[in-house]
This record gives structure tokens, C-alpha cells and sequence, in this order.
């Protein structure tokens, strides 16, 4: 059998008592491949009872008014925007640009722009001249200095340039701009600080998640102006997030819980920012109960017990799943975020979202996940006691088995699109294709006690943007750390998940992200139609063995 088309339906009773077989699988449909299950599957399908179950739960909980409560319809209207890179085909989906919605947001704001980013690198003419390189290879050199000024404005350096002047004109006339980031990103050119230089209104707080948990960023990209409009996506800060990666994300233009909700996501984090003097004696020394290792958490962790854990020290919102009327459709909205120390009442963690989002694909549906980097194992665990880096590898199965459970327990049809740039982790492919083998010899075992066709699928595909391969050395084409496809979304036949995460552990444990998460039809077809561009892209995408 094919490993990069695994076709997989298991017959387990266990299954059977969480979900109704019958409604999942109407018979046999003659695609049989395989007539059993090892004995990894079996513990496979254990984790999806376990799995279905919580998520069973949690879906009620998610959708309190489709069981016929109160709809509450505010109007709404949101837009996805993406950006495309520049010298590429074929992916431009016809959505507005991250560039005009950043521009739209920044010059229409009348009164405040909030936002949290992990770095700055907008305004790479004005970088270059502070930073006077005369050694561009050096590393203290931005990797764009070498470029000269006609080569910069072809690889679109303006759309940074404009957007970071507008910020500038925003911070002259007045309006409060606050700032949550990563520090010490800047290389010696901080923007935000010549922002600050034009206005007493504008506030800065750097916000060290090592100081919290050893490792971990500000990921999460949250706009919020004048408390009516906002965007959450995977651009960063960055030029070459307007005119040099693929960038998904959402610009609300209007929706008062929706963007009330984000004000109080944007109020957590400031808030959270400031208690940095006290991290060394706010975090606890823990064993995590999923890795059974030693870490660091702040102290008011769920992973702490109850009676020592300490009282929660910023104020937790309120975060309950949103009614809207959604660009004319009846939606629901919800917000997911992480690291879980950051989730007020209610709010669902952005790791448990994403489980839930592929495990929302129907029986026959599909779920289709874009992402640059997709590990089933910590990339960044830094754990307690131990010199990082090198950090250290524990399996870590949730997005994994979420996606082997809707191939093999539902018949959907499962796509992983992940990226191939310079950057990426060596081992990251051979990794992928051990999983697809894995999910191969699950599919076609012969353990005679398990008969059941084979009805899913589960594909992984590799997309990489041209060029990626000349980022580095004196004849490159491309600036460094550019050219790859960033977004960060799922989408299945019932919801869509628009992200900053990349799938890999300590994005959801101890980094900064932040979802948008709908059942809005049109959005879904959207990002559907967005996701097929790239998935069937002709020559920048292909298998993974490739
Ligand atoms: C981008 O494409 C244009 C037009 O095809 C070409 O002239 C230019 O050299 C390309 N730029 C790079 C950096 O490859
Ligand atoms: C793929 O490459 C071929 C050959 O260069 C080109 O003719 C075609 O337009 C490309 N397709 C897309 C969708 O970019
Ligand atoms: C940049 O460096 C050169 C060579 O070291 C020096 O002559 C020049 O004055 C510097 N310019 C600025 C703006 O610092
Ligand atoms: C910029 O660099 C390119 C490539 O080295 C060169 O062909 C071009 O003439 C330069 N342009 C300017 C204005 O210096
Ligand atoms: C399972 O049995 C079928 C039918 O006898 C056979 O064709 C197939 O090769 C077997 N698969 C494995 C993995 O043994």
C-alpha cells in the first residue's frame, strides 16, 4: 500500500460505545485493505475514546446555543486576509492582503492600537542605516543588509517600510499604542522604542516567557484598535510577513464580543507582562503529569494542586463561546489561547482547540491542516535542572492522534501540509514518514479479530515557496529566514481554526498563541479553497519522499 495514502477504518468496540458506528461507517464500500489491527492500534484507539469523550463534552460546551438557547446574533464582519509571497504563482486565493488590512487598521485607528508581537523588522531601510553594516555576513548584520536599495523595494521591503511609517504617523497624532513583545529580538534597532520616541502615549512591555517556563516566545499576534477592530494571524512584525512568506489570518472589521474578547486577551497579557520582576518567586518547580518530567510553571498553573497553587494575579475574563451573525451568517466565534497559565474561566486552551477542531470532522468529512512546522515530538522543552539548549525530545502525540484517529476512526479524509524551508529541522520529514508507516501498518495488519474497510485517508504533502534554497551567502536572492510558507490553520468540515501556533509542544505549553475559531460556513469553503491552492500547487508542493 501506498504509505503517503493510508486508508484506515478501524472496527473496535470501545469506539463504538462513544460513537455510533452505524451514523460513521454505512457499511462496507468495497475499499477494504486490510482486515485487523495490531496492537498499536488498539492502544491508539483507546487514546481516541479517551480523546472523543473529552471532546464530546467539550463540543456541548462550545456550542451552548445550538441546543436551543438564547442566540444572541450580533452583526459581524470579518475577512481572512493572507499574504502571498512575491515572485510565486498560483497560491493567491483573492483574499485582501495582511498589508492592507494592517494599513486599513493602523491609519484608520482614532483613538488606540493595541497589539502583541514576537520582533520587529518592518522597516529594514531604516535598520540597515542604524545598523551600518560593513560586514553583511556578520551576524550582527540583519540578513536583508546586503541588498541594495533597488533589490529591497523588489522583494517589497516598502510594505514594511509603509506599515511601520504609518505606525509612526499613528504615534504623532496621538494614539495610544501599547505593545506586549519577546525582548532582545530587536538587534540593537528596537522599533517599538522609536515609536516611543514620537509620543508619551505609546507603552512597551517585554514579556520573557523563559523566565516563566525556560523557554517560550510572545507567538501570539493579537491586534485590537480603538476596541472595534482587530486582526489575529501568523504575520509577525516583519516585512518579509507582508511580501516574502505565505501568511494567513483574520481582520475583523466589526464585532463587539468578538473584539471584546481580544481587548481582554490583550489586557491578560499586559497585565501578565508586568509581573515579570516576580517570576523567580511566582514559579513553581512541577512534574508535568503528561511528560513526567521536572518543569518550571508560574505558580497559579492547573498542573499545580489546588491548595498550592497560588491566587491567580491578573484579571481572568470571562470567555464563553460567541453567538454572531457572522458576515450575515448565524456562527459561532471562539478564542483559544495559550500557554494554559494565560486562559481565564472558560477559555479554551489552544492546544485542546486544535484536538478539537480535527476531531470536529464529520465521518466521510475531511480535515485539512496547513502549518510551517509539525512535530509529534518537543522541539523546545526546556525542562528543570537541565542546561538548555540542546533541548530535549519527548513524544508528544495530541495533534498526531487526533489526525490518525479522524483517518482511522471516522473514514475522513486528513491532509497535513507542512513546509520545507531553509530552517527547517533535519529530521522533521523522516519523522513525518515514520507516522505515515506507522499509520500504513495499522491500516493493513492481518489481526484476524478486527475486519473493517479501509475508508480515510491520511496525506502529508511538503510546500516549498521558491527560492527557499537561496536565502543564505553573498549570492542569495533572498533575504535570510524568508521564502516559506508561515500560516497556520485547519480547517474541516465544521470549523475553522485561524492560529499563530506552530504543531509542536511548547507552542501550547509554554509559548504565546492565540486562535480564531468559527463554524461560519463561508469561512470554512474560504480557507478550504485556500488550502487546496496550496495543497495542489503543481510545482511547490509534492509528497513528502519526495
Ligand atoms: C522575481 O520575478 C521577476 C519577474 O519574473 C524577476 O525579474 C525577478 O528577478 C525575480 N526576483 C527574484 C529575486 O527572483
Ligand atoms: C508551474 O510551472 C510551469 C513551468 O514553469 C508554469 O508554466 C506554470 O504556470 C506553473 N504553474 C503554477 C500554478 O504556478
Ligand atoms: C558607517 O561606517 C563607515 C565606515 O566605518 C563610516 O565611515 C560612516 O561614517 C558610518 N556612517 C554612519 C552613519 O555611522
Ligand atoms: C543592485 O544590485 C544588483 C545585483 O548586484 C545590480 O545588478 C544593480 O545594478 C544594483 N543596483 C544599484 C542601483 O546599485
Ligand atoms: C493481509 O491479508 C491480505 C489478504 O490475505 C494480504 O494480501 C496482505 O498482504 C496481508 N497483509 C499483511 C500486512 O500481512
Amino acid at each position: 500500500m501506498n504509505v503517503n495514502q493510508v486508508s484506515v477504518v478501524p472496527n473496535d468496540d470501545s469506539v463504538e460505545v462513544i460513537e455510533n458506528r452505524s451514523l460513521l461507517y454505512d457499511g462496507e464500500d468495497g475499499k477494504r485493505k486490510g482486515n485487523g489491527l495490531s496492537t498499536a492500534y488498539k492502544l491508539a484507539a483507546l487514546f481516541c475514546v479517551l480523546v472523543s469523550a473529552a471532546v464530546a463534552t467539550v463540543l456541548v460546551v462550545m456550542y451552548p446555543h445550538s441546543q436551543g438557547g438564547p442566540a444572541v446574533n450580533e452583526a459581524c464582519s470579518a475577512e481572512i486576509v493572507e499574504s502571498i509571497p512575491f515572485n510565486t504563482t498560483g497560491l493567491a486565493s483573492g483574499a485582501l492582503s495582511t498589508y492592507d488590512a494592517f494599513m486599513t487598521l493602523i491609519d484608520n485607528a482614532q483613538e488606540s492600537i493595541d497589539l502583541t508581537a514576537l520582533y520587529w523588522t518592518l522597516d529594514s531601510p531604516a535598520r540597515n542605516a542604524a545598523k551600518n553594516c560593513t560586514d553583511y555576513y556578520s551576524p550582527d548584520c540583519p540578513d536583508d543588509a546586503h541588498f541594495n536599495k533597488t533589490q529591497l523595494e523588489a522583494l517589497g521591503v516598502y510594505q514594511g517600510h509603509n506599515v511601520f511609517v504609518a505606525l509612526k504617523r499613528a504615534a504623532s497624532r496621538g494614539i495610544k499604542i501599547r505593545i506586549v513583545q519577546s525582548p532582545g529580538l530587536g538587534n540593537g534597532f528596537e522599533e517599538p522604542e522609536a515609536l516611543q520616541a514620537l509620543s508619551d502615549k505609546v507603552q512597551i512591555r517585554t514579556m520573557d516567557f523563559s523566565k516563566w517556563y525556560r523557554s517560550g516566545i510572545m507567538h501570539a499576534k493579537v491586534w485590537v484598535v480603538d476596541g472595534k477592530h482587530g486582526y489575529v494571524g501568523s504575520a509577525n512584525m516583519d516585512w518579509r510577513s507582508l511580501t516574502q512568506t505565505r501568511e494567513t489570518g483574520v481582520f475583523i472589521h466589526s464585532c463587539e464580543p468578538v473584539i471584546r474578547d481580544m481587548a481582554n486577551i490583550f489586557d491578560s497579557f499586559w497585565e501578565f507582562a508586568s509581573l515579570e520582576g516576580h517570576a523567580a518567586e511566582m514559579t513553581r518547580n512541577i512534574i508535568d503529569p503528561h511528560l513526567q518530567i521536572k518543569r518550571i510553571v508560574p505558580c497559579w498553573s492547573h498542573l499545580i494542586d489546588e491548595d498550592k497553587r497560588c491566587k491567580h494575579p491578573f484579571t481572568m475574563f470571562e470567555a464563553r463561546t460567541m453567538p454572531v451573525k457572522l458576515n450575515g451568517l448565524s456562527s459561532n466565534v471562539r478564542l483559544s489561547l495559550s500557554p494554559p497559565e494565560i486562559c481565564g474561566r472558560d477559555r479554551v486552551t489552544d492546544g485542546n482547540m486544535l484536538v478539537e477542531t480535527i476531531e470536529s470532522a464529520s465521518s466521510n468529512g475531511f480535515v485539512y491542516v496547513s502549518v510551517m512546522d509539525f512535530q509529534p515530538v518537543t522541539r523546545f522543552l526546556c525542562r528543570e535542572g537541565v542546561t538548555c539548549p540542546p533541548y530535549e525530545q519527548f513524544y508528544w502525540p495530541s495533534l498526531l492522534h487526533a489526525l490518525l484517529g479522524a483517518a482511522t476512526g471516522k473514514g475522513a479524509d486528513v491532509r497535513l501540509l507542512v513546509s520545507k524551508w531553509w530552517y527547517d529541522s533535519e529530521d522533521a520529514q523522516d519523522v513525518l514518514q515514520k507516522y505515515l508507516e506507522y499509520a500504513d501498518i495499522v491500516c493493513n495488519s492481518n489481526a484476524s479479530e478486527f475486519r473493517a474497510p479501509c475508508k480515510g485517508s491520511f496525506e502529508v504533502r511538503l510546500i516549498e515557496i521558491p527560492g527557499w534554497y537561496s536565502v543564505q551567502g553573498p549570492d542569495r536572492l533572498y533575504a535570510g529566514h524568508s521564502r516559506v510558507s508561515h500560516s497556520k490553520f485547519i480547517v474541516s468540515d465544521k470549523l475553522v481554526n485561524i492560529g499563530t501556533s506552530n504543531m509542536e509542544w511548547s507552542y501550547f505549553h509554554s509559548t504565546a498563541g492565540v486562535s480564531f475559531n468559527s463554524d461560519n460556513q463561508a469561512m470554512i469553503d474560504q480557507v478550504k479553497h485556500m488550502f487546496e491552492l496550496a495543497w495542489n500547487h503543481p510545482n511547490y508542493t509534492h509528497p513528502i519522499w519526495w
